[in-house]
């Protein structure tokens, strides 16, 4: 994205809390209509840069630009932003509609159009009729939807949503997932969304920015953050990901190849190789990138290991291999495309072959 289309564009930004630094240096454009998602464990950064977007927090240096005003002059309730907090905040003592017309009590409309609203609203939420429910009458994913009506209702052009599915259980917040992204095609506004589930920050979001002590480590989609993660870190945050220390043996080929501890000497495309001959690098391979087969593959790359634990999880299993010259096991997850008999984890030292395709072999420095 180039900064001309940003909608949000945060830059250079600094936050101090005393001498602690708690944001550093930290750099985005998020796009009009965007879903975007920032992703990190407990104390990154998340809930204060998302404070800042709001405007409850200040930026110690940088520039804050939303809808191409700089926003540092900006009070909170006068920025294009709504917030939905972690804690779904709604007021046990109104009913369900006065819950959602609540931020509209300021706007002098007439009842009828207010409650027309509110109608639209608990349409959209999927709790059509439930106006006049008590807020303690309802379960934890409708408060969670009257929290978010109840910000929509503002039309802001921003909502900023502070891990807003957090307090539910495992089943309602993957339908809830699901519902938040397709409330937010439907109305088009701007999505920041904070999470320290990056299963659930790959399933929302158009592009995710992973944090870590402050910094943001990489913007990207989630395929790009999977699939070409930049770092050691991204690689290890999002996903599995298996390591092979390497060296950088180019000889000077028109085909690139590194010298690993436990693959051999693997080719890799050139345009992977950006350091020189002799460079350290580490060779990064995702648990399911790997073909496990009983007798050697005819053509390509393989390795002869030895199957020290498998564990059958349903639609795949996840097996640890010992191969020559590498201290871990390999982590390798396959498909169980057939019908398993037995199941349960496994232990057998049963002699395989492993196998990888080139193309899925991504090089990063070794830091
Ligand atoms: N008002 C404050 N005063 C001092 N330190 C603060 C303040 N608010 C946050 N911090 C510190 O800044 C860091 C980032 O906090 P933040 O709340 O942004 O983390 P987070 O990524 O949202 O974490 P979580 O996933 O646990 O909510 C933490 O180390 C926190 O202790
Ligand atoms: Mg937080």
């Amino acid at each position: 994205m180039t900064r001309s289309n940003a909608f949000i564009s945060i830059r250079e930004v600094d936050k101090y809390f005393g001498s602690f630094q708690a944001i550093d240096s930290v750099s985005m454009e998020i796009a009009q209509g965007e879903f975007f998602s920032l992703l990190g464990a407990s104390g990154c950064g998340k809930t204060t840069l998302l404070r800042m977007l709001a405007g409850f927090e200040s930026t110690t240096s940088g520039e804050i630009f939303i809808d191409g005003q700089p926003m540092s002059d900006v009070p909170p309730h006068h920025r294009p932003v709504n917030m939905v907090f972690q804690s779904y905040a709604i007021f046990p003592h109104l009913n369900v509609a006065d819950n959602i017309a609540y931020g509209l009590r300021k706007q002098k409309l007439p009842k009828a159009k207010r409650m027309e609203m509110v109608d639209e609203m608990l349409n959209l939420i999927k709790l059509p009729g439930y106006g006049q429910r008590k807020a303690n009458e309802l379960s934890g994913g409708q408060r969670q939807r009257i929290a978010l009506a109840r910000a929509l209702i503002l039309r802001p052009k921003v909502l900023l949503l502070d891990e807003p599915l957090g307090a539910l259980d495992k089943q309602l917040r993957e339908q809830m997932q699901l519902e938040l992204r397709a409330l937010q095609r439907q109305v088009g506004i701007t999505f920041v969304f904070v999470t320290h589930d990056q299963e659930e920050a790959l399933t929302l979001s158009d592009r995710i920015a992973v944090m870590q002590g402050g910094k943001v480590l990489q913007v990207d989609t989630p395929a790009g953050l999977y699939e070409t993660p930049r770092t050691r870190e991204v690689a290890s945050f999002i996903g599995n990901m298996n390591f092979f220390r390497g060296t950088v043996r180019r000889n000077g080929a028109a085909t690139g190849a590194v010298e690993t501890e436990g693959l051999g000497t693997i080719p890799v495309a050139l345009d992977q190789l950006t350091k020189p001959d002799g460079t350290t690098v580490q060779v990064a391979l995702r648990p399911e990138k790997f073909t496990l087969s009983g007798t050697k593959p005819e053509a390509g790359m393989a390795i002869e290991g030895t199957i020290t634990n498998s564990a059958y999880l349903g639609e795949r299993s996840h097996h640890y291999i010992r191969i020559p010259g590498k201290e871990e096991p390999v982590a390798v997850s396959t498909q169980n495309f057939q019908r398993a008999d037995g199941g349960g984890s496994t232990s057998s030292e049963a002699p395989v072959w492993l196998s990888w395709s080139p193309d899925s072999v991504v090089i990063l420095d070794d830091a």
